[in-house]
């Protein structure tokens, strides 16, 4: 796959990162959408088309894509990769074409950008739904015509690269609201993959469940042979709204925490889907709010008025907190039930949309 030699920092062979390197590219499960995602990649492989792969985060969209190159002509080429969000939006421009020198303040040099990166091989452009209009136009240049110039540039660049771009967003909706470009997205979408989330194929958690702790145990050295029935079910049970990622992270620290050959996953690591999903939202002022209050509420088990109630919590009066909940979209919280588990209009409005129960 890599022409570069497997070895360590004196030079010598070791088996060890060869398997994990091969385990890590591994696509575990049998449910019938993943199949069906896996027969696509089939399909498209061998051509020359440019994939769109959609899905939540964590789902596994940069795996396919590694895989749809491992599986083309292009294998022995590079793999290339930018994720656009992570890239402040006045550098992507740079970052994908290059520059001259002097195309702007501090471009010292010419630079080469992932396009040229990745010619004869596969540019993966992740996130691509975070790419901003006025880069959109010379982004579908280069997947139509295979040419641009480096900024600052006057010459014209031929490259061969085959795109694979993939997004967490709904595409076709940010067209409709005019802020991604219609052709942009129908030459990106030429063959659409999605991958379904998690919480949807819940068959497929034994097989990952075993394939993340045989991968942590050789790593850590651990022999972990018994995986308890009741923790497979509550890994059944959980909605995982961090996906696959959220799964391998959870086995990785249960098997820190697994000395023996019985693997332990205490109970605190599957905590509330509240407290994750949180966790994973951009620290916006609402968002802090927003999570803050949830919390005390849920504390409170819902309860808004008196001498112990969210309000006074929060320093405010009852009815403020009842039209800041309006204002943040929250629920009123007579639907917190009194155990203090939270009904699924709460969590509809905290997570901005149903889940299909699994
Ligand atoms: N079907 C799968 N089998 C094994 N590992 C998977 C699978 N899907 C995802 N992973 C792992 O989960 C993690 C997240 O996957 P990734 O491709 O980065 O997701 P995304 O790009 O959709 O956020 C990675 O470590 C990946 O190797
Ligand atoms: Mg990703």
């Amino acid at each position: 796959m890599h022409s570069v030699q497997l070895s360590d920092h004196r030079g010598e062979f070791i088996p060890q990162i060869a398997a994990e390197r091969a385990s890590a590219r591994r696509i575990v499960g049998d449910s019938g959408s993943l199949r069906q995602a896996l027969q696509l990649v089939e399909i498209v492989a061998p051509t020359d088309a440019s994939v769109l792969i959609t899905g939540e985060t964590g789902t596994g969209k940069e795996l396919i894509a590694r895989a749809i190159h491992d599986q083309s002509g292009r294998r022995a080429r590079p793999f290339v990769k930018i994720n656009c969000a992570a890239i402040p939006s006045g550098l992507l421009e740079s970052e994908l074409f290059g520059h001259e020198r002097g195309a702007f303040t501090g471009a010292v040099a010419q630079r080469m950008g992932r396009f040229e990166s990745a010619h004869g091989g596969t540019l993966f452009l992740d996130e691509i739904g975070e790419i901003p209009l006025e880069l959109q136009a010379k982004l579908l240049r280069v997947l139509q015509d295979q040419e641009f110039e480096r900024l600052g540039g006057t010459r014209t660049i031929m490259v061969d690269v085959r795109v694979i771009a993939a997004t967490n967003r709904d595409l076709a909706s940010m067209v409709d609201d005019q802020r991604y470009r219609d052709d942009l997205y129908y030459r990106l979408a030429v063959f659409p993959i999605a991958l379904p989330p998690l919480r949807e194929r819940p068959e497929d958690i034994d097989a990952l469940v075993r394939h993340f702790v045989d991968r942590f145990a050789l790593r850590m050295r651990r022999q972990i042979e018994v995986i308890p029935t009741e923790t497979l079910d509550a890994l059944r049970r959980h909605p995982w709204p961090g996906n696959i990622r959220e799964l391998e992270n959870l086995i990785q620290r249960a098997v820190i925490l697994s000395p023996g050959p019985r693997l332990n996953v205490p109970t605190a690591l599957l905590a509330t889907p509240r407290a994750r999903r949180v966790w994973e939202e951009p620290d916006t002022m609402k968002s802090v709010e927003r999570a803050h209050i949830l919390r005390v509420l849920e504390e409170t088990n819902g309860i808004m008025g008196g001498a112990h109630g969210a309000a006074a919590r929060l320093g405010m009066k009852r009815t403020t907190l009842q039209s800041l909940l309006k204002r943040i979209g929250l629920a009123v919280p007579r639907s917190i039930d009194r155990r203090g588990a939270r009904s699924p209009s709460l969590v509809d409005a905290n997570g901005g949309g149903a889940h299909a129960a699994a």
